[in-house]
């Protein structure tokens, strides 16, 4: 008599993605195939399906943004759903209204998914605990960047078929960076090694703690890994300057043609963008063979598709 039972399918249960820091290996498998699966519809001549018809999201943004918002809408709009376009600057936040009291309003014109970004940490679970939407982080203070991960650790599993084993260096400005710490909580779960690299004055005060190696030089790094991810200077976070000079900085942690003599031939070289050309990266690198940067954009759409699809389909669940 046969033993062997048949697995449940996998089924999704989070209506709010706030970060990568809780999920489980097999949630954030979860949503790379399920954006595997939303690949198709933008190779279609109408490039629409139906799962979000009659829902509303709005794209509630209070920092800038190119390539998560306008990701973010293309994805609800691909999915058929009503999309608003919230920004700081033209709402009556303007005039002291509070987080809760802009998403209340929202709310009550019969909302279902907030997307958001802001400066402060935490603020999607702000907004998660005190209205009934479902709520998707774009980037919250030095704190998660999930759709940024996820796009990142789809990007490099399309491209290597898995991240098991994979030496992935992060540079650059590390401590005020939202999309360092999802890339280590996702790369790192689905078993890459992922190193920090930077100067000490843009480390994270509690580095040693976290699940990655810690390197101050990238010369050192750069022959033994299999993807570089380039950060960029986030001066608009920065209090003082954290190194003497941009040049100097460029001089020790910017990928330039001759430090990409000295990678694996292979490297996959990522930017999150926006990028400081000549900073943080030489253009010949950001445009050259090895670079998966525009790969990356084009892979957010497939993994926002599947995020607001998947936190949907959990808050239709949990009403039925
Ligand atoms: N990578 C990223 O978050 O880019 P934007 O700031 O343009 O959205």
């Amino acid at each position: 008599m046969s033993t062997t039972r048949k697995s449940k399918p996998f089924q999704w249960q989070r209506k709010h993605l706030l970060g990568l820091r809780d999920l489980s290996v097999a949630e954030i498998t979860h949503l790379l195939d399920t954006a595997q699966g939303f690949e198709e519809i933008s190779t279609r001549s109408v490039k629409k399906a139906p799962p979000l018809r009659g829902k509303v999201v709005v794209n509630l943004f209070f920092e800038d943004s190119t390539r998560t918002r306008t990701s973010f809408s293309l994805a609800a709009n691909r999915l058929s759903a009503d999309v608003i376009e919230f920004t700081q600057k033209a709402s009556s936040v303007s005039k002291g209204e509070t987080l809760l009291d802009t998403a209340r309003n929202l709310e009550a014109m019969g909302i279902d998914i907030v997307v958001i970004r802001h400066n402060a940490a935490g603020a999607p679970m702000l907004l998660s605990r005190n209205i009934k939407a479902c709520v998707v982080n774009a980037g919250d203070g030095y704190c998660e960047h999930p759709t940024q991960a996820l796009l990142d650790v789809y990007t490099i599993r399309q491209m290597r078929g898995s991240l098991e084993g994979l030496k992935i260096a992060i540079v650059g400005d590390i401590a005020h960076s939202r999309v360092a710490r999802s890339d280590m909580w996702a790369m790192t779960k689905l078993g890459a090694e992922v190193t920090f690299v930077g100067p000490p004055t843009l480390m994270p005060a509690e580095v040693g703690r976290l699940p990655v190696k810690v390197s101050y030089n990238l010369d050192q790094v750069i022959e033994h890994v299999d993807v570089i991810n380039m950060l960029r200077i986030q001066f608009e976070r920065l209090g003082g300057s954290p190194f003497p000079s941009t040049r100097e900085y460029s001089r020790y942690f910017g990928l330039t043609v001759e430090r990409m003599q000295r990678a694996k031939p292979d490297i996959l070289v990522m930017h999150p963008g926006p990028i400081n050309r000549g900073l943080e990266i030489e253009s010949e690198v950001a445009d050259g063979r090895n670079s998966v940067i525009l790969r990356q954009v084009a892979n957010g759409l497939a993994v926002r598709m599947a995020v607001l699809f998947l936190v949907n389909q959990a808050a239709a669940e949990t009403t039925a």
